[in-house]
């Protein structure tokens, strides 16, 4: 059995409707109108030791809620969930000294005590011995920099400051599996950093294994060796990152600079009615937008030194940012390549 198993997993929410007109919140009183909300509609994948998922999606798409039934808080509507062995909802208590669970919107400390007060409630919670908490304490605050704040009440501290907090409090009974959601939202770059750089650590020398849902790409690609897109409760993509990179980056853009206003007319007018090209000439700069499936580069670029000699030319992939926004608009199946096929057999693998 794979370290987390999740077996065609559902989670329905029931909300009650208040009833418009004059004697709505009356009859709604006494006749609540139900409503369902399908929220994870059907999704199975297994995790391994050691690993490290990005777990990807619009909002709205079902991944606080997946992991608040990885976690236990949330009970699945229906299919099986198996983390550690154990039924996170059933055996809560055991298993959650298995897991530790971030949310980057909600906070697991005591807003009004000193942040090492919550760590210390947190030490007889999980019945952690003095030695291995002393350990960690000092291992992980010296790594995430807090050694200095843990007599502050945590309402002062920044939201960057908060959060590695928060990530050392979630990791101090060593669990063997850490849940991130948004862990590094509202975060500046530095502090973004730091907490990357402390997650990969953890990841890599402690084997610590990973589930994390972002919305930030440089998260994934410095931490996560496997994606997985769920969209409307449904998983449409697993696999890794440079697998979508590879099959799914479409568009690619040439940046021509030449030394004169003429050769860069030139040249952009060779493109310009050409069906799949973009081009955008700013003085000097020719920039040529264009959908590699339909234009071979190779013809593009011997026809565009054919015209003018660039003093520079540089040559740009659509970033990683904007095709998981496409997926997210387009789903798998917008794609022009290859299409359905693609996402299939990357599930398979
Ligand atoms: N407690 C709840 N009651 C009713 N609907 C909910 C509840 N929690 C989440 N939802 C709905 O379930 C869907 C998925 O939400 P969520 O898992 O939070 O998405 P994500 O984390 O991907 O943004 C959304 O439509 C959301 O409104
Ligand atoms: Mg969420």
């Amino acid at each position: 059995m794979s370290l987390i198993e999740v077996n065609q997993v559902r989670k329905v929410f029931e909300t009650t409707v208040r009833r418009k007109g004059r004697f709505g919140t009356l009859t709604s009183l006494f006749r609540p109108e139900k409503r369902e909300v399908v929220a994870v509609e059907e999704i199975s994948f297994s995790i391994e030791k050691g690993e490290s998922v990005a777990y990807l999606g619009p909002n709205g798409a079902g991944k606080s809620t997946t992991i608040k039934m990885l976690t236990g808080i949330l009970e699945p509507s229906g299919g099986s969930i198996h983390v550690a062995g154990l039924l996170p909802h059933k055996n809560r208590k055991q298993s959650s000294y298995q897991i530790g669970v971030v949310f980057g919107q909600r906070s697991q400390l005591l807003f009004d005590l000193p942040v090492k007060d919550s760590f210390d409630l947190l030490r007889y919670m999980y019945s952690i011995t003095w030695e291995r908490y002393h350990h960690n304490l000092r291992e992980f605050s010296e790594i995430l920099e807090v050694g200095h704040l843990l007599d502050r009440p945590v309402r002062t501290l920044s939201l960057g400051q908060r959060m590695r907090c928060e990530i050392l409090a979630a990791l101090l009974h060593d669990p063997e599996i850490l849940f991130l959601d948004e862990p590094t939202i509202g975060l500046d770059v530095v502090a973004k950093e730091r907490i990357r750089a402390f997650i990969e650590k953890i990841n890599r020398e402690k084997g610590v294994t990973l589930l994390l849902t972002t919305h930030d790409m440089n998260d994934i690609e410095r931490l996560c060796h496997r994606t997985m897109i769920i969209d409307k409760g449904k998983l449409i993509y697993d696999g890794s990152l440079q697998y979508i990179k590879d099959n799914f980056a479409t568009e690619r853009q040439i940046r021509a600079a030449y030394l004169d206003a003429v050769s860069a007319k030139a040249v952009a007018e060779v493109f310009a009615h050409w069906e799949g090209i973009k081009v955008h000439t700013d003085e000097l700069v020719v920039r040529i937008t264009y959908d590699q499936t339909r234009v071979d580069t190779s013809e593009l670029l011997k026809l565009l030194l054919d015209r003018a000699n660039p003093r520079d030319l540089t040559m740009q992939d659509e970033s990683v940012d904007a095709l998981i926004s496409r997926i997210y608009r387009e789903g798998m199946d917008g794609n022009p390549k290859q299409q359905q096929r693609i996402a299939k057999e990357a599930i398979a693998q």
